[in-house]
């Protein structure tokens, strides 16, 4: 098992859905979790959830795409627990169904701001303390549907394409600090975001249909890819995409 002892683990959008479920995974695995998020009751419940598991969690509220409140929120975060090793840019919203004669400015701007903008800024607030310790581990968050193509919501996958590109930059960028980046890129995982979008018989229908291992992933099965990405058993792989995604999307290299 890749332990996580003594590392400081930020998790953006850790109060529910998958984000929940990573911070829970590392801190079995050792890590203290900074519990992220805009939702200040679901923040505290997954504290809360953290401490029974024997965690001392620490919390840090802020809109992601509010570049100068995250800073603010994870420098008192540091103050706290110390410094970042781990940063998982998490947080995020669905795309829906919305063609592009639905997708207005502002939906595209909130879309851009959360996924992008907020993985940016959280990156660049914690690059200096890893830098100047000499390590470190980011993954992006993105999406299946940033590596292939869906028809209703270029806004969402343009996001999570662009979290990818961001990928091998910041990898080729940080290298030379050892600080590894990664990005996972889910299928279907049965968060509050799905079930709010599906019903159980929708869900059985599309992944009968397109699904080759026929079911939605477990958030956990998600988790457990990204806490070995977080861990030294990872210390080799850098600028990687990974699509834990039951088979729906296969591609070549
Ligand atoms: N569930 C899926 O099938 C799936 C598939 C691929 C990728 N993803 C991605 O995985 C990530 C997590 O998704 P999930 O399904 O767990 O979602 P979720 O909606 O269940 O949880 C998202 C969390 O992020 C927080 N959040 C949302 N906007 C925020 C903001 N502006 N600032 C701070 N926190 C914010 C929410 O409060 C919530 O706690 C997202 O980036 C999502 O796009 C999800």
């Amino acid at each position: 098992m890749a332990s996580l002892e003594g590392k400081v683990a930020l998790i953006t959008g850790s109060g529910k859905g998958m984000g929940r479920t990573h911070a829970e995974l590392m801190a079995r695995r050792g890590a203290r979790i900074v519990v992220h998020d805009l939702d200040r009751p679901a923040a505290e419940e997954a504290a809360e959830a953290l401490r029974a598991l024997g965690g001392d969690p620490v919390l840090a509220i802020s809109d992601i795409s509010d570049a100068a409140a995250t800073a603010e929120a994870i420098r008192a975060a540091e103050a706290e627990a110390g410094p970042i090793d781990i940063l998982v840019n998490n947080a995020g919203i669905a795309g829906g169904d919305n063609p592009m004669e639905k997708i207005d400015e502002a939906a595209y701007d909130r879309m851009f701001d959360i996924h992008v903008k907020g993985a940016f800024f959280a990156t660049k607030a914690v690059l200096p303390g890893m830098k100047a310790r000499g390590g470190g581990k980011i993954v992006n968050i993105a999406s299946v549907e940033g590596m292939g193509a869906v028809g209703d919501r270029a806004h969402y996958c343009g996001a999570k394409g662009a979290l990818m590109a961001l990928t091998k930059c910041w990898a080729l960028e940080f290298a030379p600090w050892k600080i590894c980046v990664n990005c996972v890129a889910p299928g279907w995982v049965l968060t509050p975001m799905v079930f709010a979008l599906t019903t159980e018989e929708s869900r059985k229908a599309h992944a009968e249909k397109e699904i080759p291992l026929g079911r939605y992933a477990d958030p956990e099965e998600v988790s457990a890819l990204v806490a070995f990405l977080c861990s030294a058993e990872a210390d080799f792989i850098t600028g990687q995409t990974v699509s834990p995604n039951g088979g729906q999307v296969i591609v070549g290299i």
